[in-house]
């Protein structure tokens, strides 16, 4: 017989307690490891047990603190396989994102009664009791520029795929460009629901639901990977405009509660959805070019970015359509920004545009197995996972020799400012490399 569900009870409510015990009991494989009102203690008994469920209430402390949500941020740092219920009184819109934000898989209003704990548990059974089988709670990905048409989509979408071919898990691809998404176009595929449709049906929506209602992309050549759920934009753009930030943040709770990892292509624009959406992240892929107006712009973003407390760990800078040039290396573009270029791509805009117009895949077409690779690689990179080692951008020795070697045959017309010295006096940068 497969092992039991083991749930630890943490509620000051002994009528409350019983409720979810007797409702727990009923359903014949769950066992109580422990049932308490003392929220340290109930802790503890997390800490030593590990169990698979907890219930906790939100109350304050005479401070006016909510212990019930520390103890469920704690969970959701230290334990973030174990599913966390959390119950209170209030049934706002506010409540229930700083719940789920925190790392609660659902939210109970209470009073409950036993049918609704019964249901609860039937819709999570199946993900429930996999022991540690590692992080359920899935990672946010989401790829942004502060400006159009540098490759966001592309990356996105292949980023995607890489990662589902590299971990074998599914991933969820997300289209909060939310006037103009073509993430549907790009894997020739029919939207089932849109981001709006989910959004209406917000009370039904749990991990079946998205699985079922999310257009499923499987490469033909590999039938067993699990491939990459696609969630459209909406069709219509009078209701792209109706969804709040709170929706947002609702709609990337509850995909990271269902997938490992969740990538986000998202628009240009800096308002407070595509805040809501970074600020969700667990890794923004910020995508440049190698040109002054890419980098000017990059450079105010990255700024935006350290104002709001987002550090290096979670912004990887990376450049699209990379061409090695003299007038601009990657030196310079790090100099300038005083930020390091993770990952570049190189330019092959016959394999993306064969791909765009086709619907076809990178990986699926012969001219794109090239991009796809280094799309492989990144991915590695990004998430951490050990493989064949690949030097992240390029051989700075060899590069800075390079531009040393133009600047010295530049040297006839020493006033004569190279691009690198417009870009640094451009963006107040200059350093004494300029001149040198
Ligand atoms: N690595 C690449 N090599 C060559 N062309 C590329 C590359 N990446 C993207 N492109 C081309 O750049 C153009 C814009 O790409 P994409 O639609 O992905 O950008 P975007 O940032 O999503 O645009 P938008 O801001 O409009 O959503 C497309 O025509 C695409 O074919
Ligand atoms: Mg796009």
């Amino acid at each position: 017989m497969a092992e039991p569900i083991r749930a630890i009870l943490i509620d000051e409510d002994p009528a409350i307690r019983a409720v979810i015990r007797d409702a727990l009991l009923t359903m014949g494989d769950v066992s109580i490891v422990t049932e308490t009102d003392n929220l340290v203690y109930g802790y503890e008994m997390i800490r030593q047990h590990h169990p698979d469920l907890v219930f906790v209430d939100l109350r304050d402390d005479d401070a006016g603190n909510n212990r019930g949500l520390e103890i469920i941020r704690r969970i959701g740092v230290y334990f973030k396989d174990i599913m966390v219920v959390a119950s209170g009184q209030a049934l706002d819109m506010n409540t229930i994102m700083t719940c789920m934000q925190a790392g609660a898989r659902e939210y109970l209003r209470r009073p409950f009664n036993s049918d609704e704990v019964i249901n609860l548990y039937r819709r999570h059974r199946a993900s429930l009791g996999q022991g540690n089988q590692g992080d359920k709670s899935g990672r946010i990905i989401s790829v942004y520029s502060n400006k159009g048409g540098l490759g966001k989509t592309t990356i996105a979408v292949n980023t995607a795929l890489a990662i589902s071919q590299t971990t074998n898990q599914p991933v969820a691809l997300v289209d909060l460009n939310l006037q103009l998404g073509d993430v549907s176009t790009f894997l020739d595929i029919q939207p089932r629901q849109t981001v709006s449709d989910i959004m209406r049906n917000l009370s039904r929506v749990d991990e079946a639901y998205l699985k079922t209602s999310l257009a499923h992309y499987q490469s033909s050549n590999n039938p067993n990977n699990p491939g990459v759920y696609v969630l459209a934009d909406p069709v219509d753009v009078e209701e792209s405009e109706d969804i709040t930030p709170e929706d947002i943040s609702t709609l990337l709770a509850m995909l990271k509660a269902t997938f490992p990892y969740v990538v986000v292509d998202m628009d240009s624009s800096i308002d407070q959805r595509s805040i809501t959406i970074l600020d969700q992240s667990d890794l923004i892929v910020m995508v440049s070019m190698m040109n002054l107006p890419c980098i000017r712009n990059t450079q105010r973003m990255l700024e935006l970015c350290k104002r709001l407390g987002y550090d290096s760990h979670k912004v990887k800078l990376v450049v699209n359509r990379y061409v090695p040039s003299d007038e601009i290396t990657l030196d310079d573009v790090e100099d300038t920004l005083e930020y390091e270029v993770f990952w570049k791509f190189p330019n092959n805009y016959f394999a993306v545009i064969a791909s765009v117009n086709r619907g076809i895949p990178l990986p699926q077409l012969e001219n794109g197995k090239e991009l796809f690779s280094s799309f492989i690689t990144f991915t590695r990179n990004l998430l951490g996972i050990s493989g064949p080692k690949n030097a992240p951008n390029k051989n700075l020795t060899q590069m800075v020799e390079h531009s040393n070697q133009a600047s010295a045959a530049n040297n006839g017309d020493a006033k004569a400012p190279s691009l690198w010295g417009v870009i640094g006096q451009t963006l107040g940068k200059v350093t004494s490399k300029s001149n040198s």
